[in-house]
């Protein structure tokens, strides 16, 4: 029981990894708020499915102060919804497509970590996981607006993981390479092919692979571990 009793907020917890994540942390003993735009399934032993947009300030305010109100505290935030949203370059991607990536992906991260750190620094503990990607870390062509993103996530992590480490509060962030889910699955197929080309392990991973990786941040197993970049890509961008 690596997270025994700990009370869990998973963003984009419907589908994917965030699903994965949610539901490895309750195995792990956790009491896990699964929190998606998206309708998630029926509430679970340990499971609690709460509606979300993370880019909706207000709509955080009202879930911390629930999860407060009852359980007095916030132990681990994992900030994991997020999407592609476009492939198209920075000339090329319309305006309107570029805010609404950026709103979910980059604001929803800042939103996360400013409704929950003052829950955490209260307690003075806490341990925030930050979805980013091989893509926040190097360069592609093209996925302006996701790149652009995923790479607000790798340093806000950092700015966090320094500015509250006084707090007791750990930020770390994880970046997979080519993860199977809905979201790769409904990608151009000549793509994932091409990441896999890339990636020296020669396959995609799987969203349970990165929940290890996200659990393992989480837990108190990374007691000295904040402001990490854990890679979580079958090698991708070690070339
Ligand atoms: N799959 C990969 O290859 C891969 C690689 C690197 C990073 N990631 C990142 O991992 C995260 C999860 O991706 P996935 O592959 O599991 O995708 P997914 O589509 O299976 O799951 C993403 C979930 O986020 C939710 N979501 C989207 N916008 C939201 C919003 N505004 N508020 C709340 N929830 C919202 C969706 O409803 C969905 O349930 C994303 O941030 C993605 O960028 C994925």
């Amino acid at each position: 029981m690596r997270l025994a009793d700990k009370i869990c907020i998973v963003t984009g917890a419907a589908s994917g990894i965030g699903r994965a994540t949610a539901e490895r942390f309750a195995r792990e003993g956790a009491l896990v708020y699964a929190a998606d735009i998206a309708a998630g399934p029926r509430d679970e032993d340990r499971v609690f499915h709460r509606k979300l947009d993370v880019s909706d300030l207000p709509a955080w305010a009202g879930l911390v102060e629930e999860i407060d109100g009852r359980h007095g505290r916030v132990d681990v935030l994992f900030n994991c919804a997020g999407f592609v949203g476009s492939y198209d370059s920075l000339t090329e991607i319309p305006l309107d497509v570029w805010h609404r990536i950026v709103a979910t992906n980059q604001t929803g991260v800042f939103y996360g970590m400013r409704s929950v750190i003052p829950v955490m620094r209260r307690a003075g503990a806490g341990a925030i996981v930050n979805m980013s990607s091989a893509w926040g870390l190097i360069g592609s062509a093209g996925v302006a607006a996701y790149q652009a993103s995923k790479g607000a996530v790798t340093v806000m992590t950092k700015n966090a993981a320094i500015s509250y480490a006084a707090d007791g509060i750990r930020v770390n962030s994880v970046h997979p390479g080519l993860i199977t889910t809905p979201m790769t699955d409904a990608q151009d197929p000549e793509i994932s092919a091409e990441l896999v080309r890339q990636t020296p392990l020669g396959r995609a991973g799987s969203a349970a692979e990165v929940a290890n990786a996200v659990l393992f941040l989480a837990s108190d197993e990374a007691s000295f571990i904040t402001g990490a970049q854990l890679v979580v890509d079958g090698g991708l961008i070690v070339h």
